[in-house]
C-alpha cells in the first residue's frame, strides 16, 4: 500500500516538475535553499498591524512575494504574492486573513480567479497560503492535490487567487465566514490591481471551489450583493456544494470520512465562528475522548483526521454525552440553522452558476445541491447543473474539471445561457484533450490520481495511503 502511494507520487512529482520546468526561473539567488517556509502560528506577516480595525474590509494590512510548490518540495517557478488583507467574523467582528496569488507571465487582461481551495481543516497551519510555499510540511494531500486545480486555472491564463477563507482561527464550515473571507479576498486583489498589470478599476472575476471550497463559494455567491455589490463578479463554479451539513453529518457519520465532523465541530467553535455561544455548549458535553479529538481536530490537517477517526461516530456516548440528541440542542440547532444555504430568501447570488455534483457522492448529500438549485432558479439564478452519474466525491473534481473551465471562459465572455438547464453526464471517463495541449501534464496528473482512487472512489479505501504524501509515509 505505501510503495504504492509513493509509487503515485513520484509520478505526480514527475510530471510537476515537467509543469514548472517549462515555466520561466527565478532568478536562483531569490532561493534559500536553507529556510523551511514558517508556520502561520508562527509567522508575524499573519498578524495584523494595530488599528487594523478600523479599516474597510479588503483592505491591504501587508504584502510579501514568496516562493509558491507543489507539494512544499519544488518550486512553482510563477510570480506569487500574499496579501494580509481585512475581513469580518461572523459577529461582524474586524479579522485579518490572507490570500496568495499567482500571475502568470502573460495573464489574460482584466480577470482573475478566486480559487477557494478545499482545505477542510480547523487547524491554522493547514491554511492554503502556507501549504502553497515552498518549504512548507505538507500534511496531506487534499489540499496539495487541490494545488494541481489551480495550475489548470493558472496554466489557462489567468491571475489567480486562493484566499484563505476559513480566516485566522482557521474555521472550517460557518458560511458566512468564509462567504465574506472570500469577498474580501475578491477587494484586496482588486485593491492590489496595479502590482498585478490589472488596469481595470474593477476587475472581471469568477469564483470556483470543490466541496469544503463550495461553502465557502456558495456563500460568497449568495452574499455578493448584500456585503460586496461593488465587486464585478462574472460567475461562479461550485462543485459538490454542501449546503446543508446537518444532512452531511447524517451522511458521513460512521463512514470512511467520519473525520470530517470533528474538524467541523472545532470549526463551527472557533472565536471568528460561533465560539461565544457554541463552545460552552460544546465543552459541556465533551467526553475525555470527544475532547481529544477536537484537540487533535484544531492542531492536525484533514487527512490525519480521518484517519483518526475513521467509521466512527460523533453521535456516540463515548464522544459526547448527548447522543444523537446533540442535533436537537437549541444552540448547535440554531448553528446548523443558520448555515443551511437558500434558506434566506435574502441572500441569492447575482452572477450566473455552474453547479455539480455527483449522484453517487458519498460525503456531500446530492439531493441537499439539486433542492438548492431548485430554490435559487425559482428566484431568477441562471444556472447549469451538472449530474455526474458515474462518479463518487473524489473523482468528480477531477471528471469536472474540462466543463468548470469551458463555464468560467463563459462567463467571462458574458456568453453563460440565461435562465436554468441541468444535464446529466453518464460517463465519467477523463478525457485530456479536452483540456488543451497545454494542461497535459496536469491532465496526465490527474488521471493517474484518479485511476488509484476508482471511478466512484471505491478504490480509496483500500489505498488510505494515498492521501499521505512522502515526508508521511
Ligand atoms: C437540513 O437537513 C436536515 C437533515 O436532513 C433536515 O431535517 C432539515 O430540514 C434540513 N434543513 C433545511 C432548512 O432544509
Ligand atoms: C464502484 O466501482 C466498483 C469498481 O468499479 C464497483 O464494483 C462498484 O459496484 C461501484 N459502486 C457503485 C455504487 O456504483
Amino acid at each position: 500500500m505505501l510503495s504504492s502511494s509513493v509509487n503515485v507520487l513520484t509520478t505526480f512529482v514527475a510530471l510537476l516538475s515537467s509543469i514548472s520546468s517549462t515555466v520561466n526561473a527565478l532568478p536562483t539567488a531569490a532561493v534559500d535553499l536553507s529556510k523551511r517556509a514558517t508556520p502561520p502560528s508562527d509567522d508575524p506577516f499573519y498578524v495584523p498591524p494595530v488599528g487594523f480595525e478600523k479599516t474597510a474590509p479588503g483592505t491591504i494590512l501587508r504584502e510579501r512575494q514568496i516562493i509558491s510548490s507543489f507539494f512544499g518540495i519544488l518550486p512553482d517557478f510563477v510570480e506569487t504574492h500574499q496579501l494580509l488583507y481585512r475581513t469580518t467574523a461572523v459577529n461582524g467582528t474586524p479579522i485579518a486573513t490572507v490570500t496568495t496569488i499567482f500571475k502568470p507571465d502573460w495573464p489574460r487582461p482584466d480577470q482573475f480567479i478566486s480559487f477557494q481551495t478545499a482545505y477542510d481543516s480547523s487547524a491554522i497551519n493547514c491554511s492554503p497560503s502556507y501549504n502553497y510555499q515552498w518549504g512548507a510540511w505538507q500534511d496531506d494531500l487534499i489540499s496539495s492535490a487541490e494545488f494541481l486545480f489551480l495550475q489548470a486555472y493558472l496554466l489557462s491564463g489567468w491571475i489567480v487567487a486562493a484566499p484563505d477563507y476559513e480566516g485566522p482561527d482557521a474555521a472550517f464550515g460557518p458560511g458566512k465566514l468564509e462567504g465574506m473571507g472570500t469577498l474580501d479576498g475578491m477587494r484586496a486583489v482588486s485593491n492590489y490591481r496595479s502590482k498585478l498589470g490589472l488596469s481595470k478599476a474593477k476587475p472581471d472575476i469568477v469564483g470556483v471551489g470543490y466541496s469544503g471550497g463550495s461553502i465557502a463559494t456558495g456563500w460568497a455567491a449568495a452574499m455578493h450583493s448584500t456585503y460586496a455589490s461593488e465587486l464585478n463578479i462574472k460567475g461562479w463554479v461550485a462543485g459538490g456544494i454542501p449546503a446543508n451539513l446537518t444532512s452531511v453529518i447524517n451522511l458521513v457519520d460512521d463512514t470512511l470520512f467520519s473525520g470530517f465532523l470533528p474538524i467541523a465541530i472545532a470549526g463551527l467553535s472557533k472565536p471568528s465562528a460561533y465560539g461565544a455561544k457554541l463552545k460552552p455548549v460544546i465543552d459541556s458535553v465533551l467526553t475525555p475522548k470527544g475532547k481529544a479529538l477536537l484537540d487533535f481536530a484544531n492542531t492536525q490537517c484533514a487527512v490525519p483526521n480521518i484517519l483518526n477517526f475513521f467509521e466512527q461516530s460523533i453521535f456516540s456516548t463515548d464522544v459526547q454525552t448527548l447522543g444523537r440528541g446533540i442535533l436537537q440542542e437549541p444552540t448547535v440547532a440554531a448553528v446548523l440553522a443558520e448555515n443551511v444555504l437558500g434558506a434566506s430568501p435574502d441572500l441569492i447570488p447575482r452572477a450566473p452558476m455552474l453547479m455539480y455534483h455527483a449522484a453517487l457522492d458519498e460525503i456531500i448529500p446530492y439531493a441537499d445541491a439539486a433542492k438548492l438549485s431548485t430554490q435559487w432558479c425559482d428566484r431568477g439564478v441562471s444556472i447549469d447543473f451538472i449530474t455526474y452519474g458515474a462518479g463518487g466525491h473524489i473523482g468528480t473534481e477531477v471528471t469536472s474539471l474540462p466543463d468548470a473551465i469551458d463555464f468560467v471562459e463563459n462567463a467571462f465572455d458574458g456568453t453563460t445561457k440565461k435562465g436554468c438547464s441541468a444535464q446529466t453526464k453518464l460517463d465519467s471517463i477523463f478525457d485530456p484533450i479536452a483540456l488543451g495541449a497545454n494542461l497535459e501534464p496536469v491532465a496526465t496528473a490527474l488521471i493517474d490520481f484518479f485511476a488509484k482512487i476508482g471511478r466512484n472512489d471505491s478504490g480509496l479505501k483500500s489505498n488510505l495511503a494515498l492521501l499521505k504524501t512522502p515526508a508521511q509515509s
